[in-house]
């Protein structure tokens, strides 16, 4: 089942792509360059300001042609549509999936289960509005009467990666005055850093949890009310927790006011939050003004998703390419580089969003796959990159499918740093296509003065073997709109993957089987007796631990 180097769909798009690939994998996109000067202008695609440029890819145009017989064959127009009016397409846990409904901005109703869900999305937006600008304007105070200029998420996962992602994307839209940070990970270190440069009078704790039962957020949230209650007693907690969360429950047994709860729903998954309730920081942090111009954008990309015919379809392209390369090549790994500060989470919040729904084995109708599913996905700020794992992406045996994203104006116009940056990205996206030969580089030696000898001795080591694909995300500027239709690119591009691999998006049950060892080795790091029946290795561990800590 693992390690799947062959794929065994036996669909007549799947076969045609085989075929393809066979005819087309030694074509060199250099040539597939001179041989058409059109190609950039072809295999380009626009909405508003976002730009896609897929040339850069190793297809022509019957392979774009097989892909998107094979987007028909898997009933993609039907499967959008079908998320779109709240079909339970999470079928594990029988729910619709309706983000999209979030930043649904047309004024029409969006049906789960035949309710029309947006009186209630959007009077969570109006609490959230009314809140944000409370803090925001000092008029919701702490216990004290002080301002709350500290606003500390503690979540993790989709309660934190897309508002931890969004803020620092946004930093330059935040109110001065307030500084966010976030609580996500259970190690000590996470909350003692926080909360050690906080005065609990101007603290406000948001605690974001769906299910409000999971241990790390719980965990560091008891800590964080312990050391408020500490500092300015018990009748102080409704003024500095709030809960953002599916479950009122949970939230009372925990002792924070359901007046101070932001609700959401089952239909919203975890990584597919911020745009709901959770998004609380985000409001705040930028003003609800910005954050419904992130919803207006990742709308706009909604309705490009769900009107556009697949060929120009931003997200339905870049998903196909990856299934080629996925699939076909059997490369299965690619590369998002933001080439801006600002985005450099985004990796870590794209990491979440592709591999928890597309890091899975068995298929809708419930059989274990035969072929490859989601990929493993990485990146990092460019140019910082560019010093550490590009020597890989240029010149290692695996090849990596990269994402160039870069906005064309900076908001720090700093000296010429923007052009050199813009210089940079586009000379990767051109230098991995190209290369070098073996012969080009022996005539840059040549032509340095280098000796007969010392050209024969480095000419390999200096070529490249080029032909390395990449698509380059050309935003004008990275400001709420623009960061709302990037994401939910990323999120529809994952989507038809999905439905493609026949998989189910939406669950994330391979998060439990570790949850559920640690509960029960939880009390064997303690005392001498053992809950479980342990392999030889997690038993000396145990053990090792226990002496360490004795
Ligand atoms: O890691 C599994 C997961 O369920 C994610 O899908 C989710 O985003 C995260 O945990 C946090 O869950 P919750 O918001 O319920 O605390």
């Amino acid at each position: 089942m693992f390690g799947l180097n062959k794929n065994k769909q036996n669909t007549k798009a799947w076969k045609k792509l085989v075929s393809e690939y066979k005819r087309f994998k030694k074509v060199e996109m250099r040539d597939l360059f001179a041989a058409d000067n059109k190609r950039a202008a072809k295999y380009t695609l626009r909405v508003n300001d976002l730009i896609l440029d897929y040339s850069k890819n190793r297809f022509d145009e019957k392979v774009l042609a097989s892909l998107l017989a094979l987007a028909y064959e898997r009933k993609i127009p039907e499967k959008i549509n079908s998320m779109f009016t709240g079909d339970k397409i999470n079928i594990t846990e029988k729910r619709s999936v309706l983000h999209v409904a979030l930043r649904n901005r047309s004024g029409r109703a969006v049906l789960s289960g035949g309710q029309d869900v947006m009186p209630q999305i959007n009077e969570v937006l109006l609490k959230m509005k009314k809140f944000s600008d409370a803090v925001r304007y000092g008029e919701f105070k702490g216990y004290t009467g002080k301002k709350l200029t500290n606003i500390v998420n503690i979540g993790i996962g989709g309660s934190d990666l897309g508002p931890v992602m969004v803020c620092e994307a946004l930093r330059k839209y935040c109110a001065k005055d307030i500084n966010c940070y976030f609580i996500s990970n259970i190690d000590g270190t996470a909350c003692a850093e926080i909360l050690n440069k906080l005065d609990p009078e101007t603290t406000l704790f948001i605690i974001a949890s769906k299910t409000f039962t999971t241990i790390e957020t719980l965990t560091n949230a008891k800590t964080c009310r312990r050391w408020l209650v500490n500092a300015l007693g018990e009748h102080a907690v409704d003024k500095h927790f709030v809960a953002l969360s599916t479950n009122r429950e949970e939230v009372v047994k925990f002792g924070i006011n359901p007046d101070n709860m932001f609700a959401f729903w089952d239909f919203v998954g975890g990584r597919y939050s911020l745009w709901s309730a959770i998004g609380l920081i985000i409001c705040i942090a930028i003003g609800f003004e910005n954050f419904e111009k992130l919803l207006e954008g990742a709308y706009a990309m909604d309705e490009h998703f769900r009107t556009e015919p697949l060929a120009e379809n931003i997200p339905v392209i870049m998903a196909l390419l990856g299934i080629w390369y996925n699939n076909f090549f059997n490369i299965h790994r690619y590369a998002v580089i933001p080439y801006d500060q600002y985005l450099r989470f985004l990796p870590a919040y794209l990491q979440q969003l592709d591999m928890e729904s597309n890091g899975k084995s068995v298929d809708r109708e419930n059989n274990f796959v035969k072929y490859a599913t989601g990929p493993v996905l990485f990146g990092g700020a460019g140019t910082d990159v560019q010093h550490s794992f590009f020597q890989l992406l240029h010149q290692g045996t695996e090849m990596v499918p990269v994402d160039f994203i870069v906005p064309a104006i900076s908001h720090n116009e700093i000296g010429n740093h923007h052009e050199i940056l813009l210089s940079n990205v586009l000379a990767q996206g051109e230098a991995l296509m190209k290369g070098k030969t073996v012969a080009e580089a022996a005539e840059e030696l040549h032509k340095a003065g280098k000796s007969k000898e010392e050209v024969e001795a480095l000419k390999k080591y200096k070529s490249f073997s080029g032909n390395r694909p990449s698509n380059t995300l050309l935003l004008k500027k990275i400001d709420a709109f623009s960061l709302g239709m990037l994401i939910a690119l990323y999120e529809h591009k994952v989507f038809v993957q999905g439905m493609i691999w026949n998989v189910n998006s939406f669950d994330q049950m391979g998060v439990e089987l570790g949850k559920q060892m640690a509960l029960k080795i939880l009390p064997e790091l303690e005392g001498t007796y053992f809950a479980d029946k342990h392999d030889s290795s997690t038993l000396a561990l145990i053990k090792a631990v226990r002496k360490f800590r004795k």
